[in-house]
């Protein structure tokens, strides 16, 4: 993988992979349950992790927030297990699609939003990595994904649209028709075209039968790493 003087990466790469390589070094450590994000900063994430495990400088479990993820953890040679027999987590790292100069963030680009949002939850700290074109952002720069019961896809449309939103079903490659969650449910982008109440959308998007879970995570992040082309920093520690 990357090697971060490797001049054939884009500068975003490289802001990518210095904030996954300061929260695989600084903020993971022995004996640690970690939750895992889904996305491609996090791919870096755990690549540091499987080459730390291998040197046998760190012991740790860590718990996928995707199938995509747990792949990933596999292929690097971590152990993996589930919040089932985990529901206490140390830390949870994962990526964001924008982050506001509030620290208000919008995620489930990857559409793994539901377990994203469950493990993150769960954790006794959430660190973000990110590099620095999703900080900081406004917060209509980005629809808010939601996953939706299939039943549901036409039910939401009109409550959806009382609270200011335009849903539209998400389209992927590879398959016909709308993307599949995980879940077996249906992911779809709602556009807002008015300043919203994030903690206030968060909570009547879920309250809307079918609706599974949102995108919204308004004050989750309790650290934040945003990674440049040649380095990374903390920008956020817990308030
Ligand atoms: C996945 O569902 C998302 O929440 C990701 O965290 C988000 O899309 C960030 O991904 P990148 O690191 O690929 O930008």
């Amino acid at each position: 993988m990357m090697n971060s003087k490797d001049s054939k990466f884009s500068d975003q790469e490289k802001a990518k992979f210095f904030a996954a390589q300061k929260a695989a070094k600084e903020f993971i450590y022995d004996g640690f349950v970690v939750g895992v994000g889904t996305g491609s900063t996090v791919k870096y994430f755990i690549q540091q992790l499987g080459e730390l495990v291998d040197k046998n400088e760190l012991e740790i479990i860590t718990i996928p927030s995707s199938a995509e993820t747990h792949l990933e953890l596999v292929k690097a040679g971590l152990p993996v297990s589930t919040l089932l027999e985990y529901p206490e987590i140390n830390i949870y790292v994962d990526g964001a699609d924008i982050i506001t100069k509030d620290y208000v963030m919008i995620k489930g680009g990857g559409g793994a939003l539901t377990l994203e949002k469950i493990i993150a939850r769960a954790s006794q700290e959430f660190l973000v990595i990110a590099d620095s074109s999703k900080y900081p952002r406004d917060l209509l720069s980005y629809p808010v994904p939601v996953e939706i019961i299939k039943q549901a896809i036409i039910t939401v449309l009109q409550p959806i649209f009382n609270l200011g939103g335009e849903l539209q079903l998400r389209y992927g490659s590879g398959k016909k028709g709308p993307v599949i969650t995980d879940n077996g449910n249906i992911i779809g982008d709602i556009t807002f075209k008015q300043e919203y109440n994030p903690f206030n959308m968060e909570m009547n998007l879920n309250n809307i039968a079918g609706i599974v879970e949102n995108g919204l995570f308004p004050s989750d992040a309790d650290k934040i790493i945003i990674g440049k082309k040649n380095n990374a920093k903390l920008i956020k520690r817990d308030s």
